[in-house]
């Protein structure tokens, strides 16, 4: 099944700033091994590599690299609370870029991957997990976590959250909230190593997809993209490899 961006007719669609969702998504026939809004346990890679071309309006992806333990070499993998963040099932860059190009491939044209990273991917190596994809950087926001962690230097208080779409690359009739600001403040309850801000996620949803859309996350941890799709009348399709049962801190 192919889509494309189709305008409604009779809508207004003028002005940069319009906030009139004109693409639509096509209507998608799931495979029976995958279930909508509920926590599965499997492989990104095998759910994703399940989805047709051109069918998803928005991904999320929280990639599960070593990042700052690797760069840094704090020595600190075995305090309690570290163990737990390093126990979790590791991606190489090679899978990394295997989720972007299957991410790429599953998205409807002009659809968005909001993918989750460090600063240290931010300044050095991220571009060349998107090598190869139809995706491009559109936008960036920086999740201020209002709460200081580690760092030799200056020590880290955010992540940041780069936002991709597929080609062709557009805002009028597919972004549809215009007043997000780049630096978004939320606390959030730690229940696993890298939860996300759910309210973040939400808005972003809000802003990309139609009531009732299906979004992705193949690798959901808390399944923190799972509740802000809850929030927004949205539906949720997504996984992870492995159950994490513990409260993280
Ligand atoms: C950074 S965490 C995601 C956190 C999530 N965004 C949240 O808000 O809680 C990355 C997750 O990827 C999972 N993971 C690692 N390899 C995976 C794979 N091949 N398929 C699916 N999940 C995987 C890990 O178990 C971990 O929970």
């Amino acid at each position: 099944m192919v889509a494309k961006p189709v305008m409604k007719p009779n809508e207004p669609t003028t002005g940069v700033f319009s906030s009139v969702r004109t693409l639509e998504c096509p209507k998608i026939k799931l495979p029976t091994a995958l279930t909508l809004n509920t926590r599965i346990k499997m492989d990104g890679l095998d759910l994703l590599g399940m989805l047709d071309d051109n069918t998803i309006p928005a991904a999320f992806f929280d990639p599960q690299f070593r990042g700052v333990y690797d760069k840094m070499k704090y020595g600190n993998e075995h305090t309690s609370r570290n163990h737990v963040r390093v126990k979790l099932p590791q991606m190489s860059e090679e899978v990394i870029s295997k989720f972007a190009k299957e991410i790429g491939r599953a998205l409807i044209p002009s659809g968005h991957l909001f993918l989750w990273m460090d600063k240290f991917h931010l300044c050095t190596d991220f571009r060349n997990w998107i090598n190869g994809t139809p995706l491009s950087v559109v936008d960036m926001l920086t999740w201020d976590k209002g709460k200081m962690g580690l760092g030799y230097r200056t020590r880290h208080q955010t992540e940041f959250c780069v936002i991709l779409q597929k080609e062709p690359r557009r805002a009028k009739g597919v972004w549809t909230i215009r007043n997000i600001p780049d630096v978004w403040r939320e606390k959030i309850k730690k229940t696993h190593p890298h939860n996300k801000p759910v309210q973040l996620q939400a808005k972003l949803i809000e802003a990309t997809t139609a009531e009732n859309d299906l979004v992705v996350d193949p690798a959901a941890g808390s399944f923190s993209v799972f509740e802000a799709c809850r929030q927004m009348g949205r539906n949720f399709l997504g996984c992870d490899i492995a159950v994490y049962d513990g409260a993280a801190e």
